[in-house]
């Protein structure tokens, strides 16, 4: 089977993280948001996967290289020459996805993060008989997503792209399988697959979704990126709870690197990502947040509801907190406070951050 992961765009959003790395190549829970899904794709038989990508393929594509040996799966970029949306990249890699086999292809948006119940989804797509099937879930915002309306067998009645009414609140989680044919539905042109072509399979009575087990969760933005840890983490403990740190200074689900180091005296968690190569001095204390490979965490800091970027310092004493995220290689003196400042690359911060803002 073959996938087609959506990496187009710019990740604004996720700035200033998305400075220095692509949005796929942010790391989530120590992995970059990609590998989790190149992994589970991988573990329901994909062997190849198609990044459609308009911006900087190279990076992605030295940086998966590695990942291709290492999980046997062959990784390939279609690059556009202008942003095709969510549909035209399909049309633009037809070839690729159409391999002969009849076989159903997934498609994913590459800032969803959940368990990824892709061998369900094959289940019940070859169950119904209709052309293409999507992954939904309950939110208790919809409007700012896709919204379905599905009978009790989960053919999909209506799709909303981003309801300005409401009509219901199973929404879209931007996981597809679908039917070679749809291909034959989408031109070579920039195309939403959300406003052009889902509500025309559903008016063909085609469209089925089916409500993803589990947790989900976009993290294209930071307010949901930490939040989508707390879910991810508590889905760890179900699942692999050995993945998770254990000890007195350790305070609900924590993840800590193998290479990373931690002091004496810390209290560490709940909600917490400390990355490879870490090194979190004594008496810190950290709570739901993401340290990022490299970062050093100076003696007696205190860090919550943050995340901080690759290779960055938080000073002795240091206070940082309210959605506070620092750019790759930031360094922050001793004794600082930051009340959700947003930091871009390779800054200093002599002074206190006493409102969000952003420090360019
Ligand atoms: N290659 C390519 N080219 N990819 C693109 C382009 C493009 O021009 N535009 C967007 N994408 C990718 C994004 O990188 C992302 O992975 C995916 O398509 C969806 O785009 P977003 O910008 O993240 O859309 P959204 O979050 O507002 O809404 C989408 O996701 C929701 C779930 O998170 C829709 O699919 C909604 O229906 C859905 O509910
Ligand atoms: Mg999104």
């Amino acid at each position: 089977m073959k996938a087609l992961i959506l990496v187009g765009g710019f990740g604004t959003r996720l700035r200033p993280l998305t400075l220095s790395f692509p949005k796929p190549l942010v790391d989530f829970a120590n992995k970059p948001m990609i590998l989790h899904q190149i992994e589970a794709l991988k573990d329901v038989g994909v062997t190849e996967v198609v990044l459609a990508i308009n911006y900087r393929p190279e990076v992605m594509l030295n940086f998966l290289k590695d990942f291709e040996d290492k999980l046997g799966i062959k990784i390939t970029c279609s690059q556009e020459t202008e942003p095709l949306g969510t549909a035209g990249p399909l049309a633009l890699a037809r070839d690729r996805l159409m391999d002969g086999s009849g076989e159903p292809f997934f498609v994913l948006n590459s800032d969803v993060i959940s368990e990824y119940p892709f061998a369900e989804l094959i289940q019940f797509h070859k169950s119904h008989g209709g052309e293409a099937t999507i992954m939904v879930t309950k939110v208790d915002e919809p409007s700012k997503y896709g919204v379905v309306v599905m009978d009790e067998s989960g053919k999909v009645d209506r799709f909303v792209e981003k309801p300005k009414v409401f009509v219901g609140n199973k929404i879209n989680a931007g996981i597809y399988l679908l039917n070679p044919s749809v291909l034959d539905r989408i031109e070579l042109r920039p195309t939403s697959i959300e406003k052009e072509v889902f509500p025309k399979i559903a008016a063909d009575q085609k469209l089925y979704a089916m409500v993803l087990p589990g947790f989900w969760m976009d993290i294209g933005q930071p307010k949901d990126y930490i939040t989508g840890l707390r879910l991810y983490l508590e889905s760890l403990r179900k699942k692999a709870s050995s993945k998770l740190a254990t000890g007195s200074h350790i305070v609900g689900n924590v993840l800590v690197h193998e290479n990373a180091v931690i002091g004496e005296g810390c209290l560490i968690g709940p909600d917490v990502a400390i990355g490879p190569g870490c090194v979190i001095e004594s008496g810190v204390r950290l709570s739901r947040c993401t340290v990022m490979r490299g970062v050093r965490i100076k003696m007696h800091a205190c860090v919550s509801s943050s995340i901080i970027g690759w290779h960055s310092t938080v000073g002795q004493w240091a206070r940082i907190e309210n959605m506070t995220i620092l750019g790759e290689d930031v360094h922050v003196s001793d004794e600082i406070y930051s009340n959700g400042g947003v930091v871009l690359p390779h800054k200093e911060i002599k002074s206190s951050i006493l409102k969000p803002e952003i420090v360019m």
